[in-house]
Formats: C-alpha cells, structure tokens, sequence
C-alpha cells in the first residue's frame, strides 16, 4: 500500500470546509436513539432512517466522509443501491467502525479496554472490498478518583496504535478516537490534563508500532467542564483549553483533528469548533466527526414518519451547513435563523 494513497485520503476527508458524519451507531446505542423517538428498532427502521441522512441532496458539499456500521455497510438504500455505492457516487468517502466495543478492563475500577483486535487484519480486508478508505475505533476514559488510571491509557493506546498500524497495512486510513468523557463534575483544568495524558500515550505507541502520522486523522473529545459541574467554561475558554493542549500533544503531521460531539448541544459544539477555527491557522485542520450533534435534530424531526423524512433532511442539511461554516471558522449564531421551517 502507497502512504501516498493515504495521505490523499485524509487530506480529502478534512478538505476545507468538509468534516464526517458518523452515522456508525451499533444496535444498541441506534435502539437508545430510537426509543427517544419512540421507534423499534427493525433493520428497515435503520435502514430507512439511514437512507434519510445519506440522501439529503447538497448535503455533499459539507461532508466529505460517513462513518458506517457493518449492517449498514452492507444494506442498499431504499431504491436498491448499496450504501457504499451510493455515497461514493456523490463523492462521499465511506468509512467503518471496526472496534467491537468498550468493555471492562480487568482488575480496575470500572474502566474500559476497547476489545476487537482479533481477526482485524482479515476483516479491514473485507471491508476495502466493501469500499471502506477510513474507520474508526473509540477508546473511553472517565474522569475521577483517580482516573483515567495510567494502566487504562497505556492499554488502550497499545491497541489503538495496533489498530492503526493493521488499517494503514490494508490501504484503510485510521482515524484514532480516544475519547475522554465529559460526564461528571470536573473542571476545565482536570479535563486538560487528561485528555493531554491520553494524547501523550497514543502517539508515543503509534509512534513505537510504526505507524506514519499522516495517513492518520484523531477524533478526540473537546476539552470541557464536566456536564454535571457547578460552573462550567465558556465558548472562549472552552476553545483555549482545547488548543493549549493539542498544541503540547498532537504532532503537526497529523493532517486533520475531527472533533467528536460528545453529548453537547447540537449549537454548542458547532460554536466550539468555530471559535477554535477563528484562532488559526493550526498546524492541523479543525473539523467535526459529529453524531449526535449533526443527528439529533434530524432523527427529532423524522420522528420515524415517511410523511416527514423531507423535514428530517433539512434538519440534517443545516446542521451539515452549519458544522461545515465552524470548520473554517465563519459561523455565527443567526445562521441558526436559516433553520426556518424545520424546527
Ligand atoms: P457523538 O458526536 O455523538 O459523540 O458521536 C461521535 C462518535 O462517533 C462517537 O464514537
């Protein structure tokens, strides 16, 4: 495999003014979103719901890459299209989720190790058939007594690095999520020097298991004040935090950072990425792999109902539109008001 291909890879999913859809929910977290519309969970639920967001004409222009899930990697669209070809027709680079989930990790305290090293290397084969370029692997930490513990970090970036090195083997480029999570009562600061210590692990491990940092891209959590916490950062703060420490932590080859949503607000995390664009240039590009924040409006709108899948587009295109505008930093909240009609 030419590291050439992969670095025009990344460098396309994080093209100016483009970012990713992650639409790669596994059964159960897309059954979570589901009941919150009061909708079961049948493959033809996903998959139609699936065909709402990755038809939605123009909304090209703003995505440049959707995260799939291996159900939805091989279904076709409602008129008989599979998935994969359908994006790519619209020049949408398809990508795949291959961890197999967060799980305990032994003899902590409630931490996770994410698991589904074992036969990687045959199905990321599968995979490119199936016309997969990126995919995706998520790491979970929490903040709090104690952790993230530096068993938990070190293990993780082992085998996100091992991941990473098995992708770029098989012409797949790696996007590496380490996500710290921002539930709890933290501050700002303990937010920083957690997320900094995971950072510092993974690329010390991509590093040592030879895996060349520009056919990567990192999705990481944005720096914040813990949800449940009695004073929480603002937009400024919140993007000063985040900078300070990818700037100690994330090598300047790294083409691309695409932040994760995260649970915040759909605007928030639009007026976070934008606020951080509005301090560069950075050496990297600064861009969204948004679920939830680029979903929800759209999964609120559809509601499950054919009779409302045009409404639930123009949920997905402005949120699109707007995430798209935050990518080089030009987005202002009376942008919002263009929403009209849909909320
Ligand atoms: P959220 O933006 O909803 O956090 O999802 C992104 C993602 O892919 C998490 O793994």
């Amino acid at each position: 495999m030419a590291m050439q291909d992969l670095y025009e890879i990344a460098e396309a999913i994080v093209a100016d003014g483009k970012g990713i859809l992650a639409a790669d929910e596994s059964d159960s977290t897309i059954k979570k979103r589901f009941d919150s519309i009061g909708l079961e969970s049948t493959e033809d639920a996903r998959r139609a719901y699936r065909d709402l967001l990755f038809t939605t004409a123009g909304a090209e222009e703003y995505v440049s890459g959707v995260i799939l899930f291996d159900e939805t990697i091989r279904q076709s669209a409602l008129d008989g299209t599979p998935f994969p070809k359908l994006l790519q027709g619209k020049g949408v680079i398809p990508g795949i989720k291959v961890d197999k989930g967060a799980k305990p990790l032994a003899l902590t305290d409630g931490e996770t190790i994410t698991e589904g090293l074992d036969g990687l290397r045959e199905r990321l084969a599968e995979y490119h058939e199936l016309g997969a370029r990126f995919a995706k692997w998520r790491a979970t930490y929490t903040i709090g007594g104690g952790k993230p513990s530096e068993y938990c970090v070190w293990t993780n970036a082992h085998a996100l690095a091992r991941y990473a090195a098995l992708c770029q083997e098989a012409g797949i480029v790696p996007i590496v999520e380490p996500e710290v999570l921002q539930d709890g009562t933290h501050t700002l600061e303990e937010s920083a020097t957690a997320t900094g210590r995971v950072l510092q692990a993974l690329y010390t491990e991509l590093h040592d298991q030879r895996v060349d940092y520009r056919g990567t891209l990192l999705k990481p959590n944005m720096v914040l004040s813990g949800y449940e916490a009695s004073s929480r950062a603002g937009v400024d703060e919140v993007a000063d935090a985040t900078l300070e420490v990818f700037y100690k932590h994330v090598p300047a080859s790294v083409p691309g950072i695409v932040f994760l949503s995260g649970g915040q607000s759909d605007e928030d995390a639009t007026a976070h990425l934008n606020a951080m664009n509005r301090r560069g240039p950075h050496p990297w590009k600064l861009s969204f792999s948004y679920g939830r924040a680029l979903q929800a409006p759209a999964l609120k709108a559809w509601g499950g109902k054919p009779e409302n899948v045009e409404a639930g587009k123009r949920a997905y295109y402005h949120r699109a539109k707007m995430n798209a505008a935050a990518a080089t930093g030009v987005y202002a909240p009376e942008m919002e008001r263009e929403a009209a009609g849909v909320a």
